[in-house]
C-alpha cells in the first residue's frame, strides 16, 4: 500500500492522478452499457451508506482501496451521466469540463475580489458576458454571476428585484409564476422575505403557458387593494412538459405595470443558441434578469448555474457588502468582484469549467448538439403521437416529450383508471435498464416525460425507447 503525504513529489502526484484518471476513462466509456437504474440490493445499500457514514481514520488509507469502495457507491445510484437519462432535467457532465475543475481546485485560486485573480477574473467574465449577451440576447453592459446552480441564480435575482422595487420595507410585496414555474421560484421569494400567499399562481392557457390577460387582471386587483406588486416571472421551458410562456407579452405586461421581469431560463435558456430555440425563446432578451443553468443545456457537470442582469448595479445594490479586513483589495479596472454580486465571499474561478469546454469545442459543437436535442424530441413527439393507446398532448417547443395513457372516455372514472395506467406504464418502460423517464401531474393528470438533454443521447437510445414504448402499449 502507498500512501501518500499532505503534499505529493511529482512522481506521486503522477501516481495519485494515473489512478483516478485511469477509474474515469474506465467509467466513461463504460456510460452506453451501464444501467440506468441503481441495481444495488437493499441490504447491500444499507451496508454501504453505514460504511460511508463512518468518520475518517487517524492513520493513512490506500488510494486504491478509496477507489474501489468509491466505485462502489457510484453505482450505487442513479446512471445521471449516461445517454439513457431522460428523467428530470438530466445533465450529462462534459469531461473536458471535469478537467477543467480538477485544474481550477488545483491552482486554487480566489474567485471573488477580481483584485486577487484579474486575468482569471476576466475569464468568467468573458463566458457571463457571453451568456447574457450571446445567449439571452441582453443589451451591452448586461453580465452577472455563476452559481452553485439555478435556484441560487433565481435567489440572487429576487432578492435584487425586491431590493430595487421595493426598498426596505416588504410590506405588500407580490409576485406572479404559474402552477407549472418551478418550486425554486417560490422557495427564492420566501427566502427573500416575501409572504407565501403574496406569491400569486396565475392561471394558465391551455397549453400550459402563462395567461397574460389573467395576469394583467390579477396585478390590477392587487395594485387597487393596496398590495405592491414588483415581480412577474415566466418559464422559458416548464421542467414538467417544457412549455414556454408567451415572454414577448409578459415583457410588455412587465413593462406597463412597471415589475421586474423575470425568466427562467434555467432548462430552455441554452437553446437560444439554436435557431429554433432562439425563435421560441424570443422576450428573453427583454428581461431584467435570466436564471440559466449550465449544468443542463451547456452539459456541464453539476454545480454551475448563472444568473444575468441586464443592470449589474442591481445586482451589486442588493448584495454589495465588505469588512475592514478586506482593505488591502482593491478593485481592477473594468472587472467586477463577484463577492458583491451574490450571497457568497469565498469562491472558485467558476468560469474555468465552461471556458475550457467553450474555448475547446467551439460554440459550434453545442450548437449543433443541441439542435441533435432538438431533433429527437421531436422524434419522439411523431413517433408516440401516432399511438392510439397515447396521448401526447403538445408538440415539444424544446427537448422535453410528454404523455400519457388515453381515457377511453371522459367520465372521471375513466381518467382515474388512464392515470392509473400512465403510472404502470412508466413502470414497465423503466424496467428497461437501457433508459431512465421521471413523470409529473400535467392539467391535472398523470403524465409521463421524456426530456433528452444528456450529450450523449442519440438517435439510437431514443429508437429503443420508442420501440419499447410501441411494443408495451399494443401488448
Ligand atoms: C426550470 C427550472 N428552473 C430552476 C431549476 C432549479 O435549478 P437547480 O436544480 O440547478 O437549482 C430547475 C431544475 O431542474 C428547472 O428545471
Amino acid at each position: 500500500m502507498d500512501s501518500f503525504p499532505l503534499e505529493p513529489d511529482r512522481a506521486a502526484m503522477g501516481e495519485m492522478g494515473g489512478l483516478v484518471l485511469g477509474r474515469v476513462m474506465d467509467f466513461v466509456e463504460s456510460l452506453p452499457d451501464r444501467p440506468t437504474g441503481n441495481t444495488t440490493d437493499p441490504q447491500e445499500t444499507a451496508d454501504l451508506v453505514k460504511s460511508f457514514l463512518a468518520e475518517p481514520p487517524e492513520e493513512a488509507g490506500d488510494l486504491t482501496a478509496l477507489l474501489d469502495r468509491l466505485e462502489r457507491a457510484v453505482e450505487c445510484s442513479l446512471e445521471t451521466a449516461g445517454p439513457g437519462y431522460l428523467a428530470y432535467v438530466p445533465g450529462g457532465g462534459l469531461y473536458s469540463s471535469a478537467l477543467a475543475e480538477f485544474y481550477t481546485r488545483a491552482v486554487n485560486r480566489y474567485g471573488s475580489l477580481a483584485m486577487v485573480a484579474p486575468a482569471l477574473t476576466a475569464l468568467e467574465e468573458s463566458v457571463l458576458r457571453w451568456m447574457a449577451r450571446d445567449v439571452c440576447g441582453l443589451p451591452e453592459g448586461s453580465t452577472g454571476l455563476l452559481t452553485t446552480g439555478g435556484s441560487m441564480a433565481t435567489f440572487s435575482a429576487v432578492v435584487a428585484a425586491r431590493h430595487q422595487r421595493l426598498g426596505e420595507d416588504l410590506t405588500g410585496g407580490t409576485a406572479y409564476v404559474t402552477a407549472y414555474a418551478h418550486h425554486s421560484v417560490a422557495k427564492a421569494a420566501r427566502l427573500a422575505g416575501i409572504a407565501a400567499r403574496n406569491v400569486r399562481t396565475v392561471p394558465c392557457t391551455a397549453d400550459l403557458r402563462m395567461d397574460t390577460e389573467a395576469a394583467a387582471a390579477m396585478i390590477s386587483a392587487d395594485r387597487a387593494a393596496g398590495l405592491r406588486p414588483f415581480l412577474l416571472v415566466g418559464s422559458a421551458g416548464t421542467t414538467g412538459t417544457g412549455a414556454v410562456d408567451p415572454l414577448p407579452a409578459l415583457a410588455g405586461l412587465a413593462e406597463r405595470e412597471d415589475l421586474w421581469f423575470h425568466v427562467d431560463a434555467a432548462y430552455g435558456g441554452f437553446f437560444r443558441l439554436t435557431e429554433r430555440g432562439r425563435r421560441r425563446l424570443a422576450g428573453t432578451e427583454r428581461a431584467d434578469s435570466v436564471t440559466l443553468d449550465p449544468h443542463k443545456t451547456l452539459f456541464l457537470p453539476f454545480g454551475t448555474g448563472a444568473l444575468v442582469v441586464r443592470d449589474p448595479a442591481t445586482l451589486y445594490a442588493a448584495h454589495e457588502g465588505t469588512g475592514d479586513y478586506l482593505q488591502d483589495l482593491g478593485s481592477a479596472d473594468g472587472l467586477p468582484n463577484y463577492a458583491h454580486l451574490g450571497p457568497e465571499l469565498t469562491h472558485e474561478v467558476r468560469g474555468l469549467r465552461a471556458w475550457i469546454p467553450l474555448h475547446l469545442h467551439g460554440v459550434a459543437a453545442f450548437r449543433d448538439a443541441l439542435d441533435e436535442k432538438l431533433d429527437l424530441a421531436e422524434r419522439v413527439h411523431d413517433r408516440l403521437a401516432g399511438l392510439p393507446a397515447l396521448e401526447v398532448p403538445w408538440r415539444p417547443e424544446l427537448s422535453t416529450v410528454a404523455f400519457r395513457v388515453r381515457p377511453r372516455d371522459s367520465g372521471a372514472d375513466a381518467v382515474e383508471e388512464a392515470d392509473r395506467a400512465t403510472r404502470h406504464l412508466l413502470d414497465r418502460i423503466n424496467d428497461d435498464p437501457r433508459v431512465l423517464l421521471s413523470s409529473t401531474v400535467a392539467d391535472g393528470r398523470q403524465t409521463i416525460r421524456v426530456c433528452v438533454v444528456v450529450h450523449r443521447t442519440h438517435a439510437d437510445r431514443i429508437d429503443g425507447l420508442l420501440d419499447r414504448i410501441s411494443t408495451l402499449v399494443a401488448a
